[in-house]
């Protein structure tokens, strides 16, 4: 049995959810769906009222999801416009920049309404109209959040592309989605770095229609290069926008973004979600899982071109009606304190990171987090892969002293927003646990071979959901064929999430990671067939094969085995060469950790790469490999082991 750590009674008695009512509430949620989503539905305000609520199909083949489908509603005036008259001088965003000697902004509800009607109409003017998609490749800065709902005021489609990306998947994706305004800044200050935003752009929109536009806001003022009649400079059409916009009327299942994210086959594909259902769960899972309260100072510590910046930076915090920090740096810079400190400053009440942090921050000391004052925080919260035990431990004792609950939420890109999770006043938490379903969320888990449901506990398998939720995603952008086949067709019936999971004597979840050929470098999504095409694309590579590791900071390390073509000769210079080459084609977040080279893959005699086994090798644990029989070749194995890369 695993240590359990109730919330305290004080928590428990003022969290909006207690334990008896999660019971009732989750059971009615299963029971009712329409009668629970309907309820629900009410927390939106709407142009013109829903009267169907759900509308779904999980049978492989005619997949289709729905949710409120008769409903409008416009996303920024729910954002914005309806907390004016109540919260007008409210603070809407804290903006934290990444020098801590460069003042913090307060930018009220009022403000963030003239500044996003400005950038609304600036867009309309570059002839964005509904339906359109903008891409964003901006730096964490007020105008990321100012575009992404100006986007929604007038019905475009945003599709925001991280900043770390490189100029060729940046192009890739402004292609995909064929987006007509490209937004971005001349550079991101990070870390006391600079990346060159617009140069990297210039180069992307080099693979791109020449109708494209570029908005470009200025952060730092560095030099640019312009391409008139292409490039826009937003500080000076913003002097002359009218601040008036009214938002447009949307149907509950327009589409509110695209944002690409990596799968087990392929390149990244486009996740597309939708307005109405996407905002009353962004808006639900926000309020709930962080039990947040108004006059809450709540932080979420990650990137806006992240699922997990749409949700609970923007949409879901500012639906609320909250105060959401924006920072724009890393959590050690200047030093290791930086998070704490920032905290501290703004007296922030919910803070929410991912585990990668934490277990490099952990690494440098308690005396970074004892020196702040973080006697505001209430709830904590992680994201993004497993937390092993150490960091959820150090997270509780150090930096929440023991008082603040943790919320281990589990969710993903195509889920809109959290699906297991504990609620802060309800659940007893066990480290490295997700513990319970969100309301309306059925989770089972399959026997992987048979694909039946396991009911009795424990068990484990793989994680699948019964049935829709309003933040499901709908489809992938351009591709219905593509959604149905990655996510309806392995287990028949079901949403299939790709994760394995255990759930304990308790009847509670655990997740075990990825059981595909995705994998979780630092909490960012990588999909091994994505560095593998980087790879081959290179042409002194003839094949490639890339596989995850377990490694103490990232999670996961990327372990990369390389066949030469004929007569190349391997050379430390040439693993180099290969290192900077995956950087330029994806970012430096694809950057390998170990390149081996491999004369020959271990393939079965059908050909396929058996990734089992190069799995084994990269973690070093060769002494189980399993069934090797069906080998063409035993001796490529041979000499994998015994020129194995790395520690
Ligand atoms: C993993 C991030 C364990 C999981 C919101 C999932 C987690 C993938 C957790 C989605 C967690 C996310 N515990 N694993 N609390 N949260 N994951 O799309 O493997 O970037 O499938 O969304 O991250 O990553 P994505």
């Amino acid at each position: 049995m695993s240590k359990t750590f109730p919330p305290s009674p004080e928590i428990a008695k003022n969290a909006h959810i207690d334990s008896a009512k999660y019971d009732a509430m989750y059971a009615a949620s299963i029971a009712d769906p329409d009668a629970f989503w309907h309820e629900q539905g009410q927390r939106v305000d709407w142009i013109k009222p829903f009267t169907k609520v759900k509308d779904v199909n999980y049978n492989f083949g005619d997949v289709s999801i729905n949710w409120y489908s008769d409903g409008t509603l416009n996303v920024s005036a729910n954002c914005i416009d309806r907390h004016l008259e109540t919260r007008g001088d409210k603070t809407a965003i804290i903006f934290e920049p990444d020098d801590p000697n460069e003042p913090a902004q307060h930018i009220s509800y009022k403000q963030l309404s003239t500044s996003v009607n400005k950038m609304a109409n600036i867009l309309e003017e570059l002839g964005v109209r509904k339906g359109d998609r903008v891409v964003l490749y901006m730096p964490m800065i007020p105008e990321a959040a100012y575009a992404m709902l100006a986007c929604a005021r007038i019905g475009a489609i945003h599709s925001i592309v991280f900043a770390g990306f490189s100029p060729d998947a940046l192009g890739t994706r402004i292609n995909g989605s064929d987006a007509k305004v490209l937004i971005t800044a001349d550079y991101a200050p990070r870390g006391g770095k600079a990346t060159p935003l617009k140069s990297n752009a210039d180069q992307a929109l080099l693979h791109c229609k020449d109708s494209v536009k570029c908005l470009v806001v200025k952060r730092t003022g560095g030099q640019t290069t312009w391409t008139e009649g292409r490039d826009f400079d937003y500080n000076e059409l913003v002097l002359e926008a009218s601040d008036v916009c009214a938002p447009a009327e949307m149907s509950a299942e327009d589409p509110l973004f695209v944002l690409y994210t990596s799968g087990s086959t392929g390149m990244p594909k486009g996740v597309v979600h939708t307005t109405g259902g996407y905002l009353v769960y962004a808006s639900m899972t926000h309020e709930m899982v962080f039990d947040y309260k108004e006059n809450d100072i709540f932080w979420c510590t990650a990137d806006v071109g992240w699922v997990t910046g749409h949700s609970y930076i923007v949409y879901g915090p500012l639906a609320n009606g909250a105060t959401t920090v924006m920072f724009e740096g890393v959590p050690t810079y200047p030093d290791a304190s930086r998070f704490w400190q920032v905290c501290e400053k703004h007296s922030v009440n919910q803070f929410y990171t991912a585990p990668t942090a934490l277990r490099a921050l952990m690494g440098q000391g308690n005396d970074f987090v004892t020196k702040c004052d973080l006697s505001s925080l209430r709830i904590l919260g992680t994201v993004g892969e497993p937390i092993n035990p150490e960091a959820w431990n150090w997270y509780n004792e150090i930096v929440g002293q023991g008082r603040c609950p943790i919320v281990d939420t589990w969710w993903q890109t195509e889920t809109g927003g959290h699906l297991m999770t504990p609620l802060p006043g309800a659940h007893a938490m066990k480290p490295g646990s997700a513990m319970k379903p969100f309301f309306g969320i059925e989770p089972v888990i399959l026997d992987p071979q048979t694909g039946i449901e396991i009911t009795t506990n424990p068990a484990e398998g793989v994680l699948c959901i019964k049935d829709s939720w309003p933040g499901q995603m709908r489809t992938v952008w351009e591709d219905h064929e593509r959604f149905q086949q990655t996510y309806f067709s392995d287990y028949k019936g079901y949403y299939f999430t790709g994760d394995g999971a255990k759930r304990d004597e308790d009847g509670d979840y655990w997740i075990t990671g990825r059981v595909d050929d995705v994998i979780n470098v630092s909490g960012h999504r990588m999909g091994t067939a994505e560095v593998e095409s980087a790879l081959v694309a290179h042409s002194k590579v003839a094949e490639a094969a890339v596989v995850g590791f377990p490694h103490d900071i990232k999670g996961q390390g990327i372990y990369c085995y390389v066949t030469l073509m004929n007569g190349e000769e391997p050379s430390e210079e040439l693993r180099k060469e290969l290192r900077t080459w995956v950087r330029t084609e994806i970012g430096p977040i694809a950057s390998p950790d170990f390149i081996q080279w491999a004369p020959g893959l271990p393939k079965t005699r059908s050909g396929k790469i058996m990734r089992r086994i190069l799995r084994k090798i990269a973690e070093n644990d060769t002494g189980s490999l399993g069934d090797t029989s069906t080998l063409a070749d035993p001796s490529v194995v041979e000499d994998l082991i015994a020129n194995r890369a790395g520690a």
